[in-house]
């Protein structure tokens, strides 16, 4: 067999028709930017999401940074003030607050939750804490009532970066409606990806809805009017209009990787392979299904010549990049090691179950070299 991690290709054509009617709409249409298929797509995601406003953006990353620029910018957040994150993210969720000028606060991961714990957040916390980031990493429901309260508390505004987590809940509520607002990213990998860039805030803020509205079109109340120093960072037509096809699936999309998870779950048994802690299934959608070896390398290296290609989620934390050289002595022990164990099995929607039970096979009788 050959289980490639994620086939784009075949992801798109499973509504290749829908997609391809959707898009020559917007072709034909002769309005590109700002028109109608944004704006149906934005109601149809907060409708979804279950929050008032739905903003689409250029990608994740600018769903973060404007967020966190508007809130300095409506004066909710000082300039230069600490917000906590996860030391296991993705580095954009750490971009975000750099460019604004803010300085993270790097929280270690549980191993087994995966979570930041809520005693380490609290002693995280202090005067100059503007903003915490819950990041639903994997497709992971990170959600934790006590951080949530805490924050409260505290008058710290809690930002969801919900980009590897659509569709996924907390109780009945979705995630990315669960804090002061959510951030998405659509890139193509993602649960609900695009044919290309493309980004959310999900909020039921009006007066940030507004404001990133007006920030995101270079800062314009309306034309040519900047009340604002804004930037370009728009979500265009086409990009909008696939979004709205692939969004009736997104359920559907995700049960079929919560099958697959459950597969791995039930069958993978191998004592040098550490499976991450179940959750209830709803709040999991699996973006990435990682897992734990300290023979990472030689595992890759293995299922590849067995035919099944893994990726590594992500080989250098945020603080150990060249980047952030100010937070290369922090030391965030289980991220690092996260890093040095994580390996991410290929799980998605157009995956089989014949490929799962291939890939847990393989995994069972993988041996020390
Ligand atoms: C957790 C997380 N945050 C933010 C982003 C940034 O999103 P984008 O790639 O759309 O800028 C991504 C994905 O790439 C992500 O996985």
């Amino acid at each position: 067999m050959n289980i490639p991690y994620l086939d784009l290709k075949a992801v798109t054509a499973q509504h290749e028709e829908e997609i391809q009617r959707a898009v020559a709409e917007v072709v034909g249409s002769g309005w590109y930017l700002q028109g109608e298929a944004v704006k149906r797509f934005e109601q149809h995601f907060a409708e979804y999401i279950g929050t008032p406003y739905s903003i689409g953006v250029a990608n994740g990353l600018d769903a973060l940074t404007l967020t966190l620029k508007i809130y300095k910018t409506l004066g909710r957040i000082k300039e230069g003030a600490e917000v906590i994150v996860p030391a296991n993210t993705f580095i954009a969720t750490v971009l975000a607050i750099t460019e604004n000028g803010m300085k993270p606060v790097f929280v270690d991961v549980d191993e087994e939750t995966l979570e930041m714990p809520a005693e380490a957040v609290e002693k995280a916390m202090n005067r100059q804490t503007g903003a915490l980031m819950m990041v639903h990493l994997y497709g992971r429901c990170t959600y934790n009532e006590q951080v949530a309260t805490l924050c409260q508390e505290h008058g710290i505004l809690l930002i969801e970066d919900n980009a590897q987590a659509h569709g996924c809940k907390y109780q009945e509520r979705k995630t990315g409606s669960l804090g002061n607002v959510g951030c998405h990213s659509f890139y193509p990998g993602k649960n609900l990806g695009a044919l290309g860039d493309g980004g959310a805030v999900t909020t039921d803020d009006e007066e940030l809805a507004e404001t990133l509205r007006a920030m995101a079109n270079y800062g314009f109340e309306k034309k040519y009017v900047a009340r604002y120093q804004g930037r370009n960072s728009r979500l265009d037509e086409v990009q909008a209009a696939v979004l709205d096809v692939k969004l009736q699936y997104l359920d559907e999309d995700n049960r079929k990787r919560q099958d697959l998870a459950r597969t791995y779950y039930n069958y993978i048994d191998n004592p040098l392979v550490r499976l991450p802690q179940k959750m209830d299934e709803k709040n999991n959608v699996y973006h990435i299904f990682p897992v734990f070896t300290e023979h990472r390398d030689e595992l890759q290296t293995y299922l590849q010549k067995q035919g099944i290609q893994t990726l590594i989620h992500y080989p250098i934390p945020p603080h150990q990049q060249q980047c952030y050289a100010t937070y290369n002595h922090l030391q965030l022990p289980v991220t690092e090691k996260l890093a040095r164990q994580e390996l991410s099995l290929p799980l998605n929607q157009v995956m089989t179950e014949a490929e799962a039970r291939y890939v847990v096979s393989t995994i069972n009788s993988f041996k020390k070299f």
